[in-house]
């Protein structure tokens, strides 16, 4: 969808306006209720309901003023509204239609959203500039999640990165199963182990930021994940192609940043593999030898997500990062405790909390802070390895965060559990899918931090 800025309606444009209730004129009018009680999540979903609306009455094009967004008792600068704007609008326009036949007419889909603004000014204009690069970043890790598990693999997974990575001075290498060997990288290899597709552990190096030292982002991509031996039933298990999202989230991220010319090194670390049932899988009971050294005892198969993280928070090590993030759909703990619209966040430092739990507000990526008491490492106890995965019957999320905090050393680290919203949910506006979280409060992070 192009996007683009206008001083006045385009003749053969529709406006679609917003309206408080009664005034309702025209067909293209969306009725909001009172402006006086907009607040800014309902605002982001008033912006995706004009696409909706507009894709409704089937209109290839359509005008809105900037204007109409603009509310008595929510405080956003023209600027953010201006970015906002485009990245809802972009992100509501998504369908995934890799696999259906295109209908006759076209896909139903808004080609062109004009946006009325008097002053158009330079600022705005960039806003949406910027807002136009989020939002599709966002929708091509969409479609990475959306694409199934035959046709995504670990080894396409890279190939994918490495397109996603063209044209940007991202310098990217692919390990394969040989390299991990001799990392002895026993926790991807052993989850990767089941699956005839072969692991990939993917690195990504954005450096923006002269000497200074770097930020890494972690991503868990499971490309499929049945549970393994412990295969999941009845919960999921068609959905499973999306366990891969933190992943795609993270290398989107660092591409966006690339494309964004950020000043700051980044880097990007993904283990990608396929949790899988056969003779060569892991049996419930083994104990693997990760990197640090630190032992597992793999109670439960269907814990893989932290077993191959451990081994990527090892390897960060070697960047003497100034901070780490992790992103992962990894417990369905976190769903249970939050539901569908908010994801998790683990960590130690308080002003990274605040500061994630606020750009988590502002960019619709939303976190709630869940604790990652020391008191609570009973639920990981082995009594034959070091720790063991395992399913704990209550608290799983924190289990599995103080899991990975195991194998952080020597940077400051926060966990972004989103299984949470791993799919998009019931009236957010959005395509049923991938929800391509949490992009657009990485950006925002990698921004300030
Ligand atoms: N990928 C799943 C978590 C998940 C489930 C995300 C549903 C989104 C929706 C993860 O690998 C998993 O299976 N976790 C188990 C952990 C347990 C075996 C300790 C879980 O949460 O049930
Ligand atoms: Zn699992
Ligand atoms: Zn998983």
């Amino acid at each position: 969808m192009k996007i683009s800025l206008a001083p006045a309606r385009p003749k053969n444009i529709p406006l679609i306006r917003l309206v408080e209730g009664g005034e309702r004129a025209s067909p293209y009018d969306l009725v909001i209720g009172n402006r006086r009680e907009m607040t800014r999540r309902r605002l982001t979903v008033t912006i995706r309901k004009v696409i909706a609306r507009a894709k409704e009455l089937g209109l290839r094009k359509i005008a809105i003023r900037l204007n109409d967004f603009v509310f008595p008792h929510l405080a956003i600068s023209r600027q953010d509204l201006a970015e906002h704007i485009a990245v809802n609008c972009l992100l509501a326009n998504y369908e995934f239609v890799y696999y259906k036949t295109r209908p006759k007419e076209g896909w139903h889909t808004v080609q062109e959203a004009v946006v009325i603004e008097k002053g158009s000014d330079k600022e705005v204009k960039e806003s949406i500039r910027r807002g136009i690069m989020i939002g599709n970043e966002i929708n091509e890790c969409r479609t990475l999640g959306n694409t199934r598990a035959a046709d995504l693999t670990p080894a396409r997974l890279a190939e994918a990165a490495t397109q996603a990575a063209l044209g940007t001075s991202i310098t990217i290498e692919i390990l394969g199963k040989k390299e991990m060997e001799k990392l002895m990288m026993g926790g991807v290899l052993a989850v990767a182990k089941g699956s005839v597709e072969e692991p990939r552990f993917i690195i990504m190096k954005y450096l923006g930021g002269g000497s200074e030292q770097p930020i890494v982002l972690i991503g868990k991509a499971v490309t499929f994940d049945s549970g393994g031996m412990n295969l999941k039933r009845d919960d999921y298990i068609a959905e499973m192609h999306l366990d891969m999202l933190g992943g795609a989230a993270v290398i989107h991220a660092i591409v966006l940043a690339a494309k964004m010319k950020l000043k700051k090194n980044i880097i990007a670390l993904i283990p990608a593999v396929e949790n899988m049932v056969s003779g060569a899988s892991m049996h419930p009971g083994d104990i693997v030898r990760t990197m640090s050294g630190t032992t597992i005892e793999v109670l439960n198969t269907d814990a893989e997500g932290r077993i191959i993280l451990a081994d990527a928070l090892t390897y960060a090590e070697r960047f003497h990062p100034r901070l780490v993030i992790d992103v992962a759909t990894l417990t369905s703990a976190a769903v249970v405790a939050l539901g569908q619209m908010i994801s998790a966040l683990f960590t130690d430092d308080d002003d990274l909390a605040e500061r994630i739990l606020k750009l988590g507000q502002d960019s619709g990526d939303y976190f709630w802070r869940l604790p990652l008491w020391e008191e609570y490492r009973y639920l990981i106890k082995s009594d034959f390895a070091d720790i063991s995965a395992n399913r704990a019957r209550w608290g799983a999320a924190i289990a599995a965060a103080l899991f990975l905090k195991t194998f952080v050393r020597k940077y400051p680290w926060a966990h972004l559990d989103i299984a949470p919203r791993i799919w998009t949910s019931e009236g957010e506006c959005l395509a049923k899918g991938a929800s391509g979280t949490p992009i657009r409060l990485l950006i925002r992070l990698l921004e300030q931090y």
